[in-house]
């Protein structure tokens, strides 16, 4: 055991210069102009995604459900300097919706130089209750939707020498409990992007796939599940979006937020006990 805890802090602490010494750093200048699609924009991560990208004088396409939010945050960030924004309303569990929102994106810009794959419905933070139809959906909305968005915009990425980027989540790596439906579809976005990211590399495709590990962020809709449940720190949404930024820009092909998450995931594969024992003693949960 003493020793276990011993490479487990010996680890820390490599993995923590590591990080420091191999991020890349983002060149602002060359988000300029740069052709971009965000999903999810319209609160949260995908918003503060949606600022950083305006501020670097990009143009950009916003979707969501949300037309009047969209609208919003379109408005604020041609004020942030954008050089263009525009939105669509979609709903990512309708078959159709995926394939027009990259057809409108491919429109308006004119090709696409970056694909942020961002959204995720909205799932209960609850014990798993057998509810089937709700996990097909979440499957649609968190997973089908971003295979083929990546499909019907992986040409347009081929001539740009573009970037797909996938926000993806601890929780795709760590299982944990109240979540079973949604660390269902991270897992499945890590498996199909890894496997997609060998394929493009062995086709010597121009098109780089950054898949970014989070942990958990500040937004409203992740606040309002584990609030009182976790001690859990939780990072600034805006600092969670640059990374995210950073990663498809700099073409990592994996990239962590905050940088312990790198160290959580890693522990999981070789200490899969001691992990377990602190994922389910993290939560106040009396059956
Ligand atoms: N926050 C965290 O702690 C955390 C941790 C790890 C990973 N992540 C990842 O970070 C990303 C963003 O998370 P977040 O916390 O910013 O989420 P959020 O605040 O809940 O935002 C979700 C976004 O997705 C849109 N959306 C919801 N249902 C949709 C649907 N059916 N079709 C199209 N768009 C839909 C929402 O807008 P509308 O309601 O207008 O459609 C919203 O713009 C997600 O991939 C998430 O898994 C977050």
């Amino acid at each position: 055991m003493r020793t276990s805890i011993k490479l487990v802090l010996t680890s820390v602490v490599v993995a923590f210069l590591a990080v420091q010494w191999t991020t890349p750093r983002l060149n602002a200048e060359s988000l300029k102009g740069a052709r971009v699609l965000v999903t999810g924009a319209s609160t949260g991560i995908g918003e503060q995604i949606a600022y950083h990208y305006a501020r670097s004088n990009a143009q950009i396409v916003i979707t969501a459900r949300r037309e009047h939010v969209l609208q919003q945050v379109a408005e604020k960030c041609l004020s942030l300097g954008a050089q263009k924004a525009v939105y669509i309303a979609a709903d990512m569990a309708n078959e159709t919706d995926p394939d027009e929102v990259v057809n409108f994106a491919l429109d308006k810009l004119g090709g696409l130089d970056y694909l942020v794959l961002n959204h995720i419905g909205s799932s209960p933070f609850s014990m798993w209750d057998g509810d089937l139809e709700h996990t097909r959906w979440l499957m649609k909305v968190n997973f089908f939707s971003y295979i083929q968005m990546a499909w019907k915009a992986l040409t347009s990425l081929e001539e740009s020498k573009g970037s797909l980027v996938v926000v993806s989540s601890l929780l795709g790596k760590m299982p944990s409990p109240f979540v079973a439906p949604y660390t269902s579809t991270k897992f499945a976005l890590n498996g199909f992007f890894g496997a997609l990211q060998h394929e493009l590399a062995m086709k010597k495709s121009n098109v780089s796939i950054s898949i970014v590990t989070l942990g958990l962020i500040d937004t409203e809709s992740a606040m309002d599940k584990v609030r009182g449940i976790t001690s859990v720190p939780a990072y600034p949404a805006e600092e969670a979006a640059l990374n995210i930024i950073v990663a498809g820009a700099t073409r990592q092909s994996e990239a962590f937020y905050p940088w312990f998450t790198h160290i959580a995931a890693a522990t999981r594969e070789w200490f899969p006990s001691i992990t377990n024992y602190f994922v389910r003693t993290s939560y106040s949960y009396t059956p």
